[in-house]
């Protein structure tokens, strides 16, 4: 098989929302702390009628009806999450239910966890599928699926929710170019889930940014070390047209671009200009930690950034920055607002991604972009993801009724014996809910 890759993909956000700027106020912070200071714009949460298994039902199910594929033609699928609603029975069990119906059990793949790189995971093992000897020529689909929340505080305003499902098979517009990767992998306590009681995480918010930029930076060495040993020329930022990355919040975003033009100056790679030589020369001796610390750095290198941010870095914020932190649906979100926001001017391009999971684990890897052919082509795609209507039909709530719906899900996070409101009213249709939980905790989902 040639050219594996993302064939075709859609999206699924809840249409529930609050804007961060009515967060702010609400938690007497000072104004522009969540929407300038992390960058962010809106929040998209779960109600009580939705889930992590809802949210993919609905985007499988779409992806499925919009791209015309028969569910017998998947032989493959696999679910990334770091959502835990069962300790044992996978995600993937649930979305069975769509491809039993037709007569079709033959799909190996479970769902993978590791924080919000489970959906890289995910992705990888269905493209080393379709290159393997085990293929069986049908497509492999992948599933993110993620609802972010965090205890009062902080972190609460870098949750956010979605569900990404995508295509995988050979001659995809969005192909792999699988020699070019780098991985970072190590031991630390950034984020993680201990407590099996409750759905919040555990997290140090500095040693995590930490973290990702130095999974960033290491990352990135392997990657240049593995391109300049096959290419024999080193790599440098204006060897790829996009860098999309794995986005907690848009600050992270802004600071983990300006990091790779400092690796480039460090580096001495050919993309650094003159301007931005003489900006960084000062920080050209730090250690490894000082850097990681210095606010002047970080302040310089986001400056001489900026042109090139807003042409390879600003078109895959968006839905990012209108939903907030997706998990392991964040960094394939930011590529669909790239997808959304240029898919005429796609082809050809070469797209780098960053996956981050804390924990911790990261790779960055190279996407090769072609026009392709209808279904699976990139302006269908866009098409088909409606990413502008998708934002436009939602509902804003206060912040106090998000605050609410958060104290309810606390109770109902691990609970059995309830039924939900049943209220469907503000889904679109197709979208599937969650109706009850039953005294043996077994889960019951309608679709409207
Ligand atoms: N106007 C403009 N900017 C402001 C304002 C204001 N009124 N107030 C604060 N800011 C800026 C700060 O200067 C800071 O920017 P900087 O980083 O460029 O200095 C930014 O807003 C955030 O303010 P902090 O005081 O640093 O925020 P705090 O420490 O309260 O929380 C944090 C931020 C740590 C990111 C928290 O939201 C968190 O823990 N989030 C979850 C962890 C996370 O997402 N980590 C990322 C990788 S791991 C993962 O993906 C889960």
């Amino acid at each position: 098989a040639k050219n594996v890759g993302i064939l075709s993909m859609d999206i699924y956000f809840p249409p529930t929302f609050v804007q961060q700027e009515a967060l702010e106020a609400h938690d007497g912070v000072s104004k522009g702390k969540y929407t300038i200071g992390l960058g962010q714009d809106c929040l998209a949460f779960c109600t009580e009628v939705e889930d992590v298994i809802s949210m993919s039902l609905t985007v499988v199910t779409s992806l499925l009806e919009k791209y015309k594929i028969d569910p017998k033609q998947i032989g493959r699928l696999e679910v990334g999450s770091e959502t835990v609603i069962d300790k044992s029975k996978s995600i993937k069990t649930f979305l069975m239910q769509i491809f039993e119906k037709c007569g079709n059990t033959d799909i190996e793949g479970v769902d993978s966890t590791n924080a919000c790189y489970g959906g890289t995971a995910a992705l990888f093992n269905c493209v080393n599928w379709v290159e393997s000897s085990s293929w069986d020529g049908r497509y492999g689909i992948v599933v993110c699926t993620d609802s972010a929340v965090y205890a009062e505080g902080p972190a609460r305003p870098t949750g956010g929710a979605a569900a990404i499902a995508m295509l995988i098979g050979p001659d995809a517009p969005i192909a792999f170019e699988s020699k070019f990767r780098g991985s970072h992998m190590s031991h630390a306590y950034d984020f993680y889930k201990p407590n099996l009681a409750s759905e919040y995480p555990v997290v140090d918010g500095k040693l995590s940014q930490t973290c990702y930029l130095m999974a960033l930076d290491t990352c990135y060495k392997y990657f240049c070390h593995k391109y300049e040993k096959l290419e024999g020329k080193q790599f440098s930022l204006s060897d790829a047209d996009y860098f999309v990355f794995h986005s907690p919040y848009n600050k992270l975003v802004q600071k983990s671009f300006a990091r790779l033009v400092f690796n480039d100056f460090v580096r001495n790679a050919s993309s650094v200009d003159d301007i931005a030589k003489e900006k960084l020369a000062p920080f050209s001796t730090l250690t490894g930690d000082e850097s990681y610390q210095s606010r002047d750095l970080e302040k310089a290198s986001q400056q001489v950034s900026k042109p090139l941010y807003d042409a390879k870095v600003q078109p895959t914020t968006l839905i990012p920055k209108q939903v907030g932190n997706m998990y392991t649906a964040s960094l394939y979100a930011a590529f669909a607002s790239l997808l959304h926001n240029k898919n005429s001017e796609l082809a050809g391009k070469r797209v780098i991604l960053f996956s981050y999971g804390s924990g911790l684990t990261a790779t960055m890897f190279s996407l090769r972009l072609h026009e392709g052919q209808y279904p699976f082509s990139l302006s269908n795609i866009a098409t088909v993801m409606n990413v502008a209507g998708k934002l436009k039909s939602r509902h804003e709530f206060a912040p106090e009724k998000f605050v609410e719906t958060m104290h309810l899900m606390e109770h109902r996070y691990g609970a059995k014996d309830f039924v939900t409101s049943k209220d469907c009213s503000l889904l679109s249709p197709g979208t599937y809910y969650l109706t009850e939980v039953d005294s043996k905790y077994r889960r019951f989902y309608a679709k409207k």
